[in-house]
């Protein structure tokens, strides 16, 4: 499992040519990004922006959000669906006042038992806000590493997850998670994309075992989530 360059080289990319100015970027607020990944879990980026930056004027804080009314919050999430992530966002905003003094825990296992956030969401939270060495493994970054690892079977099932997320800790960098994290993120959603991807401008076409066998077409074998 051991590639000590994998993340050299995903660093490499996403410094020239991920993303970099998306509004939950360039901030270690753990509220800023906590809502923001909340909002991307089942939305895309062009879609997000407006309800991002809505929802921040009106809630520029954790206590903000956790004082306001269940339908208010509501009302600025409407539009975006899956309103459980609302309710959730709600709780938890409650709880990280009452338990936590209205700071976020560093700690991705703490975070994890708050309601609506989940082992990777939890990692990428404290990666970015933090820089902690903790891995993601959402829907995009499992097709990404299903495809370079050549992995066979449904990442969705317990035991292939079980072994992405064995995979995804061996690869993580001594430092620059924030940019490691984005750059997993930004390769899935831009580059190592669903239909399509795009491998003359991936940096880890060299060791791509679905690309060398040509499959990248079927690699994962199915939608993961
Ligand atoms: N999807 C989930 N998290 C994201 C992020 N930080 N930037 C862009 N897309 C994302």
């Amino acid at each position: 499992f051991r590639d000590p360059t994998f993340s050299e080289d995903v660093i490499h990319w996403q410094k020239r040519h991920g993303r970099h100015a998306l509004p939950w970027q360039n901030t270690d607020d753990a509220y800023r990004i906590w809502l923001s990944e909340i909002m991307l879990q089942q939305t895309q980026v062009a879609a997000v922006i407006p309800y991002y930056e809505r929802f921040l004027e009106r809630f520029p804080d954790v206590r903000a959000l956790a004082q306001a009314s269940q339908d208010e919050v509501m009302a600025y999430w409407s539009g975006l669906g899956y309103y459980s992530r609302a309710r959730n966002l709600h709780r938890c905003a409650q709880r990280v006042v009452q338990e936590y003094g209205g700071v976020f825990p560093a700690e991705p296992a703490l975070l994890a038992d708050l309601p609506g956030i989940g082992r990777s969401t939890a990692a990428a939270i404290t990666a970015f806000a933090n820089g902690t060495r903790a891995a993601i493994l959402d829907g995009n970054v499992k097709r990404v590493f299903c495809r370079v690892f050549g992995v066979e079977g449904d990442p969705g099932t317990k035991p292939v997850e079980d072994m992405l997320w064995k995979r995804a800790e061996a690869l993580l960098p001594q430092s620059g998670m924030q940019a490691y994290t984005q750059g997993l993120m930004d390769l899935g959603a831009t580059v190592c994309v669903r239909g399509n991807p795009l491998c003359s401008a991936c940096p880890l076409a060299a060791r791509c075992v679905a690309l060398a066998t040509g499959r990248t077409r079927e690699l994962p074998h199915r939608k993961p989530k």
